[in-house]
């Protein structure tokens, strides 16, 4: 559904993205993992045709994004990391002048606003200002809005951001329908736990380039799949075991305080970076 060829992309002397190879599939439920500054947006935007590749090609369900992007944008529902409605506006009328920027029919776009609204749970808050919003619910609208159109592929660009932990599994669930309903989505996020509750596979970004691709689970097995943190006066070292003996005999050797959990997709970058993951 999404394929990529190299893309690359130059800010002056910064490269943002460098030579991204990827392929998602109809249907996937994409993560797009990476710190501050790794190029997540920069590819989200020229996925949407937002900002122009310095190299490489992409498609969206076959359509190449520069040469044809009318029809690649006519597939997608964007997202975007900045919260973009506007505020003393409806809820209804931010779906309205987006339908009609889509050259939908008003009953058309009347008849999705319904039906995206009852499945967010805003149906009985469109009538309201979103400026009397909470932030879930703003969240909430800017995917029933990237909706509205029926697009194929959902972009969401660190769509969690900003909410609580209840926040946060609300809108987990409606993702996972709205996935489960045929929706391709491409999903960015600094939340590895995230990426592991939803993703069917990550790609995890790091300085622009692509160091892992595959499935949550994969990742974690490739790491090890049990860890050992160890803390020695200020510092933390985590070590990894493939199973609970192997580091429960570890940590019986240790000096300092040990704690033995299971892997997860943060100690994956750790382990693939040397770095922890900035939030
Ligand atoms: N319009 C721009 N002009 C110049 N540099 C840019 C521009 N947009 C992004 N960059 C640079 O490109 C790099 C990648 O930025 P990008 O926004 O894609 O990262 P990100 O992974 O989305 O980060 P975050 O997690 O903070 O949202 C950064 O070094 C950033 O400073
Ligand atoms: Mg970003």
């Amino acid at each position: 559904m999404i394929k990529t060829f190299n893309l690359s992309k130059r800010y002056g002397k910064t490269t943002a993205l460098e030579n991204l190879t990827l392929h998602v599939k109809e249907g996937e439920f994409f993560g797009y993992l990476g710190p501050n500054g790794a190029g997540k947006t920069t590819t989200v935007r020229i996925l949407t045709s937002l900002a122009k590749p310095s190299a490489g090609t992409a498609t969206i369900g076959g359509f190449d994004i520069q040469k044809f992007p009318l029809a690649a944008k006519k597939l997608i529902g964007v997202v975007p990391q900045a919260i973009n409605l506007d505020m003393e506006l409806t809820g209804w009328e931010n779906l309205l002048i987006h339908g009609l920027l889509y050259q939908m029919r008003r009953f058309e776009i009347r008849e999705q606003a319904e039906k995206w609204g009852v499945f967010s749970g805003l149906a009985s808050r469109l009538a309201k200002p979103v400026n009397t919003y909470s932030g879930g619910m703003k969240r909430r609208l800017t995917i029933a809005r990237a909706l509205l159109h029926n697009p194929s592929v959902l972009f969401m660009d660190e769509p969690t951001v900003g909410l609580d932990a209840s926040g946060r599994r609300e809108l987990w669930g409606l993702l996972k329908r709205i996935n489960r309903e045929g929706t391709t989505i491409f999903l960015t996020t600094h939340y590895i736990e995230e990426a592991e509750a939803l993703c069917d596979r990550v790609g995890i970004l790091d300085h622009g380039r692509l160091i892992a691709l595959e499935s949550p689970r994969a990742l974690i097995a490739s790491a090890g799949k049990v860890v050992v943190d160890v803390f020695e006066g200020e510092s933390l070292t985590s070590h990894f075991f493939p199973d609970r003996v192997a580091a429960g005999t570890f940590a019986a050797t240790v000096q300092g305080s040990a704690t033995i959990r299971n892997a997860n997709l943060e100690d994956v970058f750790v382990k693939l970076t040397g770095r922890r993951v900035e939030s």
